[in-house]
Formats: structure tokens, sequence, C-alpha cells
């Protein structure tokens, strides 16, 4: 089944990944907010009626040893972080409808019903299972409470994910050598009876769901292979005291030395009521604004209303170390209890800060409320967050990147047109000058934007929605300059009309389109082309409609960022990061650990250690830089390899003859995109055997992402290299 295009007659939800309410935010977690709300606010320009939810993730292992750590209690920890993120996604312009929070009254009663109805369906059961325990502190270490090494990959692994290694959720009892994160102390596996829900029996369901679901490619790839190598059972409940009790206050026996069995409370796992708070927030909303305004249950029930039988359109925005929670355990949640099904998962990559992982306990971040206090404004972050990268590419923050990308395209480009354009407007003609409509020209290359803006929405890419923008932008100063209505305001005073009248139109499409990428820019640029109403309810009608505002006096959007600022910045970073290496000595690696803020957190930093390396010393001859025989290459087919997490089997035209060669690109680039890219081979390498396939050849690439190397221009297939 393939889904109609947005926009489509059903109500949408958008969500963003919950963060755990436990620290600061840094400008690397506002990637998927800023994606999550750049996404709801074109998926609104287009016309889709939608809501946009989230809320704090209070529970689980990684609020409580933090709350623990400051020595308070994690309801109190919790709510405290959960008030700032409230108050700090706003500053960004990341206006949710709701943010709500996982331990309010709406999701502890939505939680239990959900988990209630599981029940009455026949999907949980309870088991005895082997749960790590630390005998010298007398206390069972669930989840992050433990850690050891992964089985399946031998990364070291916190209890409940391999966030080092192969990324895949863990079962309580699977980390081998385990130890108390609190204590140290080796820990040895209990018997307990803990409720699991069958996630096995969506085996089949889930595949099918992969093939309908639309998003990045990313959160469909992985999902796949671990439906094929069998899914577990999903254990939903834990021995702790922070969460929400399992319905029914209901307690198990749980077997205990002797023979005998003891009443054991529970509390269900955190990942049961986390991704349940994208439906209470949605339902928090809806009885702000009431059901008319938005339906919390004809967009999440199947079959709860007649005009919308098969729900609404969920869109989930996420960081890509949660895929496994979003595609495997909460569909198989929403099917199991007559919910709609994920439409889209948009699965982010992380952000790095100069090349690696941000880490917040040595100080090398730039923190949210940092950004702002120095003077800058959100907009021009947003953009760079949303369109330095393809969505699940990792994107990388320096001041210099983001200086550059001020400056030439928001400054240089797009500020440049609406400045010159508006300016020139205002300074001779008292309104919008009227000529007879856009000129066909112009009319058709806003309506071109307009269709690639549709399709990025419809590709789910934040960053194409930017593109459609600059590209109409670099037009308009392509189209003022060759028309040159400075000189034809003399000679031919109606040709010279038509042009500003085209610019005046470019520019009202640009803050229609951009309204998403940058909100408040666009609305001064609104107000600037005296536009009635507010340019956050237009669709884009209004950008086909031309001009009729009343000028104002235009000033520049977006300002230059100067290099004495940018090295002022990377002082100011650098001297933090040596101030807080100074002051924890050795241990700061270790309280990395406890870090478990969302996407690029430091985890990222121990996969992302290195620096740019010395260049080589050791020379070599033109005779031995001969012997390598490196051509250009077009991949042709492009599959997965049985067993093989990371290799693609890819079939690549070298002119001469057609190559199979191995490459590790599965999980960095989108597996179907690869057919026709042209790629730069070393094509006498010596041949490998790989998973059973022989490789024929190395696929050059550049660093941790595997950036392929490819040509500039036309070069064929079978082009050396010299
Ligand atoms: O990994 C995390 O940061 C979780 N707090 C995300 C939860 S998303 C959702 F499912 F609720
Ligand atoms: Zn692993």
């Amino acid at each position: 089944m393939s889904h109609d295009d947005f926009p489509t007659d059903d109500p949408a939800v958008v969500t963003c990944g919950l963060p755990y309410a436990n620290g600061d935010l840094h400008i690397g977690h506002l990637r998927t907010y800023v994606g999550g709300d750049v996404y709801r606010r074109a998926l609104e320009r287009l016309g889709q009626e939608t809501a946009f939810v989230s809320g704090s993730d209070m529970h689980g292992t990684p609020v409580a040893v933090n709350a623990e750590q400051e020595g308070v209690s994690p309801e109190q920890f919790a709510l405290d972080w959960h008030e700032q993120y409230a108050a700090t996604f706003p500053k960004f312009n990341v206006e949710f409808d709701n943010y709500g929070h996982t331990h309010d009254e709406t999701n502890t009663a939505v939680t239990q019903q959900l988990v209630s109805d599981l029940e009455d369906a026949g999907h949980v059961y309870e088991k005895e299972i082997m749960v790590a325990y630390d005998p010298i502190d007398d206390q069972f270490l669930p989840d992050r409470y433990v850690e050891g090494t992964c089985p399946y990959c031998g990364a070291h692994a916190r209890g409940d994910e391999c966030d080092e290694g192969c990324q895949r959720h863990l079962e309580p009892g699977e980390v081998e050598d385990p130890e108390s994160t609190i204590t140290g102390n080796p820990a040895e596996y209990r018997e307990r009876t803990h409720k699991f829900f069958e996630v096995s029996e969506f085996s089949a369901y889930l595949s099918d769901f992969l093939d309908r679901l639309e998003g990045t490619s990313n959160a469909r790839n992985q999902p796949r292979e671990w439906i094929e190598q069998g899914l577990q059972d999903w254990c939903i409940t834990r021995d702790m005291d922070w969460g929400i009790d399992y319905p029914g206050g209901e307690a198990t026996e749980s077997p205990q030395e002797g023979g005998e069995t003891a009443e054991q409370d529970l509390v269900l796992y955190v990942w049961v009521d986390a991704p349940i708070e994208y439906i209470s927030s949605t339902k928090q909303y809806s009885e702000r604004v009431g059901a008319e305004a938005f339906d919390w249950e004809a967009a999440w029930k199947e079959g709860a209303s007649d005009a919308h039988p098969e729900g609404g359109e969920i869109v989930h925005v996420i960081g890509r170390d949660i895929i496994q929670h979003h595609t495997i355990f909460w569909p198989a949640m929403l099917e199991a209890t007559g919910h709609t099904e994920p439409r889209a998962v948009m699965a982010s990559g992380f952000v790095t800060l100069g090349g690696k992982g941000f880490s917040t306990s040595r100080d090398r971040a730039v923190w949210a409320d940092e950004y702002l206090d120095e003077g800058f404004h959100p907009d021009p972050l947003r953009y760079y967050l949303a369109t330095n990268g393809g969505f699940q590419q990792d994107v990388d923050f320096s001041w210099e990147k983001f200086r550059d990308r001020v400056n030439t395209e928001l400054v240089g480009t797009v500020g440049n047109f609406l400045y010159r354009s508006l300016l020139f407007a205002h300074r001779n003609y008292d309104d919008a000058p009227i000529a007879d409509g856009t000129s066909d020209e112009v009319d058709a290359r806003i309506e071109e934007a307009i269709e690639a803006f549709a399709a990025a929405v419809n590709d789910y890419s934040v960053r194409a929605v930017g593109g459609a923008v600059t590209d109409l932008a670099r037009f308009g100063n392509e189209y003022i300059q060759r028309s040159e209505p400075w000189k034809l305001v003399d000679d031919d005073p109606a040709e010279a009309a038509q042009v500003i009248h085209d610019c005046v139109a470019i520019a009202k499409a640009i803050a229609v389109l951009f309204e998403p990428i940058a909100p408040e820019k666009a609305e001064r640029l609104w107000d600037q082309l005296g536009e009635d109403g507010s340019v956050h309810e237009t669709t884009v009608e209004a950008a086909r409609e031309g001009p009729a505002g009343d000028l104002a006096e235009p000033t520049e959007l977006f300002e230059q960022i100067e290099d004495e600022r940018v090295e002022a910045l990377n002082e100011k970073l650098e001297a933090r990061v040596a101030e807080a290496a100074d002051g924890d000595g050795e241990e700061s690696g270790e309280e990395d650990e406890t870090d478990t803020s969302d996407e690029s957190d430091d985890t990222d930093d121990t996969s992302d250690m290195t620096d740019i390396e010395p260049l080589s010393d050791d020379r070599i001859g033109f005779d031995d830089f001969q012997e390598l025989d490196i051509r250009i290459g077009r991949i042709e087919e492009a599959e997965g390899i049985e067993g093989a997490d990371d290799l693609l089997k890819l079939r690549v035209d070298l002119g001469a003859e057609t190559r199979t060669i191995v490459a590790g690109l599965k999980q960095l680039h989108d597996v179907e995109d690869l057919p026709e890219t042209k790629v730069v081979v070393l094509a006498n390498m010596e041949k490998a055997e790989l998973f059973g396939v022989e490789s024929n050849g190395m696929v050059l690439a550049a660093g941790e992402d595997a950036d392929l190397l490819t040509t500039y221009e036309d070069a064929g297939p079978g082009t050396k290299v010299k």
C-alpha cells in the first residue's frame, strides 16, 4: 500500500522523540526538534492539518541515576529539567502544540489503559527471567544500573542498549559480565518474574508495516534485518520504584532463596510509557483546543472517526539511536491495541562538533542557551541544522562552517536578493508595483519552487525544503541582475514596474516557503511586504498570489558573522574544555557513561574520537602512485549481504567491465539512492572474499561517514584518475 501524497484530508500528528529530563540541552540535541518543527510547519504550508507534540521523558534509569547523583528525588529532578526544556524549545521557534511529560496524569492513565488493553487482547504473559543484582548493595540493577558486554557484538554495553556497538536493544539478563554502574561491584543474575509483551507474534505484521513505512531509509533497513534474525518478546516491567505502576497495582510473585516466593511490585519499563506520551500529548492538545479543532482520537484510533477510518498521518521524528523502539516495539503495541500505525519515521544522524562528539561532562558543547546568549538569532541555527546534510547523515557543526553558510547562503543569497529588491521597490514605488500579474517566466519559477517544496515534504527531506528557497532566491538574484530595473526606470517604466513586481512576488513566495525553516525571519519579511495576516497561517496558495502589500522600508534580514567573532567563540570553547579537563582529571571519561541525553551525546564521543591525523611525511614516488589503477565507476546495483550488518554488494560499471565490489556503506547510505552514483574505485586492489562474496576492487570514501568520492564533471566509467 502506498500513501497518498501530502496534503491529505486526514489529521496529521508530527512527534519528536522525548528528551530524557536529565541535563542541559546543547545545539546537537536540537537537530531532531528543529527537524520536527520544520517538517510540521512545511506540512501546514501545504495545507495539511497537523498537531505537533512531544514531552519530557521522566522515567527510567537515565533519570533515576542522575537524580541519585544529585541527591534529589527523581520526580523533582525530572520536573525541574522538564520546565527548562519547555521554556527552551520555543526560544528556537520549536513550537509544540503540546509539550507534556510522561509522569503527568494523562500519560499515566493512557499508559495504564493501553497496557491493560494489551493484556486483555492476550498479548502479555509472565515469565521468570534472570535479572542483574548487586549482592553487596542488595539491589536489583535494571537497565543503566548495569553494564557489561553486548552478547551480539562484544562491545561495551549498558543493560538495555548496545549504544557503543550494534545499537540493539538488550533485554534484562542479556548483558554479559555484568557490573553495577553505581558501585562497580560485579553483579550476579537472580531469578525474577516479569511481564512480557509478545512482540514475536507481530513479525509478519511488522514486515508488512516496514514495506509501507515512509520516512528515512535507515528506519526501514535496520529493522528488516532484526526481523529476519527473529524477534524476541519484550520485557515491559522493571524492579524499580520510579515509573508508572503496572496497571491495577498488580504485583507478581518472585522466587526467593529457599524456595519461598515474595510479592514484587513492578513499574513499566520506561520505553512503554515514553512513546505513549505521543498519544497523551495529542490528547492534552485536543482537550485544550476542543475536538472540533483537533480530534486526537480520529488521529490515533483506527475506526474512531467515520471521516478518518484509518486514523491520521502519524510522523515520528527521532534520533537514529532509537529506531528499534519506533519501528518494532511501538508499532506492535499500536497494532495490538487498535491504534493508528505510523506513516513515517524520520531518523536523523548525529551532530558532531568540529568533527568530534559533544561531551557534556567535558563542557565540549555549544549549549542551547549559550548560543542565544551570544546574541545569535535562532533561525540561522535552524537553517544550518536542517540543511547542512541529508536528515539521516551526521552533521558537523563548527563556528567556521556556521559562519560560511550564514554569510554565503542566508546573507549572500537570500538576504541579498530580498534587500536589493525590496529597497529598490520601496524607493521607487509607494506600494508593490502592480503590473498585469507576474510575468510568465517568474510565475513558472515560483511554481517550480512550490513543487520542489511539496516534493521535499513528501520525501521527508527538511534539507530540500531549504533548498527550494535558496534556489528560488538564487534565481531572483540572477533575474534582477539581468533585468537591470535601475536602468529601466527612466527608459521603460512599465517594464521596470514589471520586473519589480516579479521580484516582490518572488520575495512573497520566499516568505511563505521559508517560514518552516526561519519562522521569525519569514514573519519579519511578511511585515516588510505589507501583507495581511500572519505568514504562519498561509499556505503555498499565498505564494502563487502576486504581491498586494504596502511595502515598508526593508531592513536586512540576516546578519553577517565576522571572522573575529568566530575566533573569539573558538577560543572561548577551547578554554572551557581545557578548564573542564583540568577540573575533573581522569574521571571525565567515566562521567560520560551516565550522560544519557538524546542523540549526539557523549556516547558519540567515543565513536568518533579521532582528530584529523597529521599529514604523512612518508613520501611515495610517482611510479608508486602509477601502480594504483584508480578509475571512475558507476554503481549499477546495490544490495545487502546476508549476515553482514555494514556491507553492501555493489555492481560497478568500470567501462571495460562491470565488477562486483563489497563496500562498508550499508549503515551510512540509502541503499536505494546508490545506483547511478559515480564513484572512484581502486581497480587493482587485491581480491578479497567477504561473507562469501568476492570483492573485486575498492570503492574510495572519506571519513567515518564513508563520504563517497565522486567526480566534479562528466568523466565516465573507466576513466583513469591520474
Ligand atoms: O532515547 C531517549 O532519549 C528517549 N528518551 C526517547 C524516547 S522517545 C519516545 F519514544 F518516547
Ligand atoms: Zn552490540
